[in-house]
């Protein structure tokens, strides 16, 4: 009885191994030969869960290291809380969404100008939304910001990060 089991267990084993095989082969072949024609950077990232997502809007400098505009940043702070972001962020703890402590430093400025303006279509279509997006189960409301609004906020976001860097070096 016991050796029976192991049989099958050892049939459906195999069945498996040559099922997945064979549909990578077809794929890696077909990856391959497309991936010469077209760009080469974009290709891997689609279906790979261990390297880290490449994202067209997060090419270029951080955020932070971008010149500041504090005045920008006090309207930020503002907005930061009018417009309903508290409810899931903080700075140094997860709330129910990415703690963004460090944000400005992750990311570029159009990336979050992005995320913050139109987060249901980047939860789609871009690969580090979409990343955080199964990471947190949790998808980012559209908060009816104005692009000029979104500005501020991302100021306030680089202000924050700019303070706490200045106090870890005292
Ligand atoms: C209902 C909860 C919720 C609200 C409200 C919300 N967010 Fe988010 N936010 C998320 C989640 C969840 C993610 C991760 C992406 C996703 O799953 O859509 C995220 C991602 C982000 C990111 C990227 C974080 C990173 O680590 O790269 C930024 C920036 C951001 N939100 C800013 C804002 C701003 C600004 C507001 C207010 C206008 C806001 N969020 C309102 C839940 C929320």
């Amino acid at each position: 009885m016991k050796r029976l089991f192991l049989m099958t267990g050892c049939v459906v084993w195999l069945l498996l191994i040559a099922g997945c095989g064979g549909g990578q082969n077809t794929q890696t072949s077909e990856s391959s030969s497309s991936g010469s024609a077209s760009s080469s950077a974009s290709a891997p990232a689609a279906g790979s869960t261990s390297m880290p997502a490449v994202s067209p809007y997060d090419s270029g400098p951080r955020a932070g290291e971008t010149p500041r505009d504090e005045k920008l940043a006090e309207q930020g702070e503002k907005l930061f809380s009018t417009k309903g972001c508290t409810a899931c962020h903080a700075f140094g703890k997860r709330v129910t969404g990415p703690d963004l402590a460090g944000v400005s430093m992750r990311r570029t400025a159009v990336w979050m100008e992005n995320q913050i303006l139109h987060p249901e279509k980047m939860v789609k279509e871009d690969p580090i939304s979409h990343e955080l997006f199964a990471q947190y189960a949790l998808q980012m409301p559209n908060q009816k910001v104005q692009p000029e609004e979104a500005k501020a906020i991302i100021e306030y976001f680089k202000e924050k990060d700019h303070e706490a860097k200045e106090k870890s070096e005292k």
